[in-house]
């Protein structure tokens, strides 16, 4: 996830604007910026590692002449966070420069075959095989010719904000699966991915679709559809009346709920990025005697999701263990061992002095962060990357059913690397994994107006138990942690089976259970266990696949689709993440802000 912007103004200088607007779009990411503008028919590129303020002190991007320009606050995908991975990127010739937001897929075989052409790369990343495709086109084509050309190679996610010295005026972009929006001013026009990128200076506005592509002028706009047929976009100009803050949240009112419905967009593009790296993570665990999973709170979460499914898929026991414990499971390492890693923000201190503890041992490490070049990967032996982009919010969403599908991708791949599944049946699992993100968006669809009102019923409560076995009880255990961190309810998580251990002694009337059953072998089991809290007056609310025998058991439910149980943990979270949500806003907190917490623990 990036921000890009382009400014066509017929006033001289754009590059303040473009400043300006990247710093409403630096939640989107803020690895490196930099800005390219048309001065003089010759493009000027001005671009740096660090965040905006800093690079500005550096190279006074706010300077940089020209009435033409496009700028970029990137997020890294492809390539660590460095001057020369930083957005724009140019062809060789220096006639072409691009900015981008999104995943080329195809990008390495492109490189390739412009490599074999003479072309000269100079960055790690996806987007430069654009400016080279450009390039080559524009031996033989009229620069928007050539870029429509270079688009429909280009294979993957994409909003391109694109400048070709030869038309000076112009600013050429396309967009697939992700966002780009045409601000339409007097004199002049905008593209970015965000609408607050140029809020202050028009609130007249065009969403762009999917296979769209055009151009803007300070005093033109031209779009086309994905055939080549010209779009009157006088008729999709619509006028938003949002404040900034809001449109920073694309409307929604608090980022946390923005991030959960990120979660189909950042669950596809996490499948997108599964790359070579992912491969040699596989290796390196068919290579090792000993399997270690470690994390802190909800990235620890994923991590028994995967130990579960590892042993149920291929029969493979991995340790998991919460990282600030790492101290009573180091003695086990030795170089035969592997440490899987597992941070978000690829900075928790905890999971950093485990993966130290491990490594002084022989250990190899494989880190799985959503934060490319962070301290857990660049420590570790090899990295892999969730793709979620930045989360602001504080409570974890789209980062843990990102780590959840990154990690169930491992644990198929090694299954079928082992032999413990036939590759039949593997694909029919990667098949299922593809169309996880559509499930999601329709689980969040239909299940946002239960949380929003069963959150009401919530608000008045101070206890609720999550229970759960197998697979299902890291799902309780992070609903609860999240009822817990954002709503203050004091929520624990159980085995099920253990609740009449001690815990069932708190049951009264109305008191909120909430049993997650994704399991079918271990549902009769549940059916005794919510027997046993009804009779003592609980109230009983269940996350459990359609047509489950527990539904006529329980006060309330939602239902999974029935599809092989190793996906559910990624679809039954979010109707808890749901519930959390509308039950902190019941009581009137701030979920974006928890009170003593901060979204990244750094000491000890
Ligand atoms: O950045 P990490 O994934 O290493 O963070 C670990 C925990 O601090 C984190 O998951 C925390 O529990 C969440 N903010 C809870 O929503």
């Amino acid at each position: 996830m990036c921000g890009i912007i382009g400014v066509a103004s017929l006033r001289y200088n754009v590059a303040s604007i473009i400043k300006s607007g990247l710093e409403k779009l630096e939640y989107r990411g803020y690895d490196s910026v930099g800005i390219a503008s048309i001065a003089s028919n010759t493009i000027l590129i001005k671009k740096g590692k660090g965040k905006i303020h800093e690079v500005e002190t550096r190279y006074g991007l706010s300077r940089v002449p020209g009435s033409i320009a496009v700028g970029h606050t990137r997020w890294a995908t492809h390539g660590a966070p460095s001057d020369v991975n930083a957005h724009p990127h140019a062809d060789c010739t220096g006639r072409v420069a691009v900015v981008h937001n999104g995943i080329i897929e195809n990008y390495l075989e492109l490189k390739e075959k412009l490599t074999n052409l003479g072309h000269v790369f100079k960055s790690e990343t996806d987007t430069e095989v654009l400016a080279h495709l450009i390039e080559e086109f524009l031996k033989e084509l009229k620069p928007f010719e050539a870029f429509r050309k270079a688009i429909s190679m280009i294979r993957g996610s994409y909003a391109f904000a694109v400048l070709i010295s030869n038309e000076p005026e112009k600013i050429f972009f396309a967009r697939k699966d992700s966002p780009l929006v045409i601000g339409v001013g007097e004199g002049m026009n905008f593209i970015a991915s965000d609408i607050p990128a140029f809020l202050e200076h028009t609130r007249r506005v065009i969403v762009v679709h999917d296979g769209e592509l055009g151009y803007i002028t300070p005093v033109e706009i031209y779009l086309e559809n994905s055939k080549g047929e010209r779009i009157n976009y006088l008729e999709r100009i619509i006028v938003v009346d949002w404040t900034p803050d809001m449109a920073r949240k694309e409307g929604y009112p608090h980022f946390m709920i923005k991030e959960i419905h990120e979660q189909p967009r950042a669950i596809r593009d996490t499948i997108r990025g599964i790359d070579e790296n992912y491969e040699k993570a596989v290796e390196l665990m068919l290579d090792s005697e000993k399997i270690f999973v470690t994390a802190a709170g909800t990235s620890y979460h994923a991590s028994l999701v995967f130990s579960l499914i590892m042993s149920k898929l291929a029969g493979k026991l991995v340790i998991p263990f919460i990282s600030s414990e790492y101290l009573s499971y180091a003695n086990s390492a030795d170089e035969n061992s592997l440490l899987i890693a597992v941070s978000q923000s690829g900075e928790t201190i905890d999971t950093l002095m485990a993966l130290r503890e491990f490594k002084k041992r022989g250990a190899r490490i494989i880190a799985l962060s959503n934060i490319i070049g962070s301290a857990i990967p660049r420590e570790s032996t090899l990295a892999i990357y969730t793709r979620a982009g930045p989360e602001i919010g504080v409570a974890a969403t789209k980062t843990f059913t990102t780590q959840v599908t990154a990690l169930t991708w491992l644990a198929i791949n090694f299954s079928e690397k082992r032999g413990a599944i036939n590759q039949i049946e593997a694909k029919s699992l990667y098949k299922v994994l593809r169309d996880i993100p559509e499930k999601t968006e329709r689980i969040i669809s239909m299940y946002e107006a239960w949380a929003r009102s069963l959150g009401r019923d919530f608000a008045n409560k101070n206890n609720a138990y999550y229970l759960g076995r197998g697979i299902s009880l890291p799902i309780a255990m992070e609903g609860a942690l999240k009822m817990k961190e954002i709503a203050y309810i004091h929520a624990e998580a159980y085995p099920a089976g253990e609740s009449k251990h001690g815990p069932i002694a708190l049951i009264e009337e109305n008191f909120p259970v909430i049993f997650v059953s994704i399991e079918d072998r271990l549902e009769r089991r549940l059916l005794g266990n919510i027997e046993e809290m009804k009779a003592r007056g609980a109230y009983t609310i269940g996350v459990v696949p359609e047509n489950s025998i527990l539904i006529s058991k329980l006060d309330n439910y939602v239902a999974m689709p029935r599809i092989s149980e190793i996906f559910l943990p990624i679809l039954s979270i979010i109707p808890l993440q749901l519930l959390a949500y509308y039950t902190a806003v019941s009581r009137g907190y701030d979920p974006d802000k928890p009170r003593n917490l901060a979204k990244t623990v750094t000491v000890e």
